[in-house]
């Protein structure tokens, strides 16, 4: 696996590709890198010619007292999980390689991202699609890859994508589970065993207003209210807990088809986010 930390680096090498005439995909991560990283690359490795793994903890993603000096920077057994992945190309950029000291331009998209984490966390998805958008610009992939654990993260990219035509196919890749439900992250790694299995709670409450809504349940604001309170009785705090549309994450009504559920919760300092996707007419 070959290693660019400059712009230049990196464009030199996709630039000899291309004129090879191979596909290009971008897995885009923060590093610290767990099986469900580890899934977007080989699935990356199906569907293009080429891979590059991005590695970036970037700051304007955090917000003032988030764990942006904590989160963890795991960059030698990174390289040697991609190593064995089969991934072609590490970018290893620093932050001043990434962000100009004057820069002046950011990406935002209006509502969405101020909505669900964006809510709780004002400018979080400012900084992702600013981001992304400038890793885009940067490798000039064929296609990017994204966990759909982060699945409001996922709509904000597929929406950028959209609206500034930008001539990159986005994949989503199914979120890799624990055998108890929790959903892969890196965050989890604050976590002791113990609140391990209370955060796999989260995944149990998705099921169970899954459960409620296939079975007919009409309520859809006492499902949520359901699924707070269970949240709260496992010792989470959460933060919300929703029933949306798929397509664009507006609240559902009872005509909408294919559904999200999303919701977010703390357990002590560290914040934990899931969904579950499916439609309606799946059998209970
Ligand atoms: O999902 C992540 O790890 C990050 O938000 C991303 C997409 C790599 C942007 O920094």
């Amino acid at each position: 696996m070959q290693i660019a930390k400059t712009v230049s680096e990196l464009r030199e090498i996709v630039r000899e590709w291309r004129s090879a005439g191979q596909s290009v995909a971008l897995v885009p991560t923060m590093g610290n890198l767990h099986p469900g990283h580890i899934a977007l690359v080989n699935r990356a490795k199906e569907k293009a010619n080429r891979v590059v793994v991005s590695i970036f903890v970037n700051p304007m993603q955090f917000g003032v007292g988030e764990d942006f000096e904590t989160y963890p920077r795991t960059e030698r057994e990174d390289q040697e999980k991609l190593n064995i992945s089969g991934a072609d190309l590490l970018f290893l950029p620093t932050v001043s390689e990434v962000y100009a000291q004057n820069a002046k331009t950011t990406v935002s998209v209006t509502d969405l991202s101020e909505w669900y984490c964006g809510a709780s966390r004002p400018g979080h998805f400012n900084g992702v699609t600013t981001i992304v958008c400038k890793l885009f610009n940067m490798v000039q992939p064929d296609i990017a890859l994204f966990g759909l654990k982060d699945f409001q993260q996922f709509t904000l990219i597929r929406t950028i994508v959209r609206d500034l035509n930008i001539p990159v196919e986005i994949i989503g890749v199914k979120t890799v589970r624990e055998i108890s439900g929790l959903a892969m992250s890196s965050r989890n790694g604050y976590l002791t065993p113990e609140e391990k299995n209370v955060a796999a709670k989260i995944y149990q409450s998705l099921c169970t207003a899954r459960n409620a809504i296939l079975s007919g349940q009409q309520s859809y604001e006492e499902i949520e209210r359901q699924g707070v309170l269970f949240l709260l009785e496992s010792g989470l705090q959460p933060d919300y807990f929703c029933i949306c549309r798929a397509s664009d994450l507006k609240k559902a009504d009872i005509d909408d088809i294919e559904l999200v559920l999303l919701t977010a919760a703390k357990l002590g300092k560290t914040r934990l986010i899931d969904n579950l996707c499916f439609t309606k007419h799946e059998a209970a």
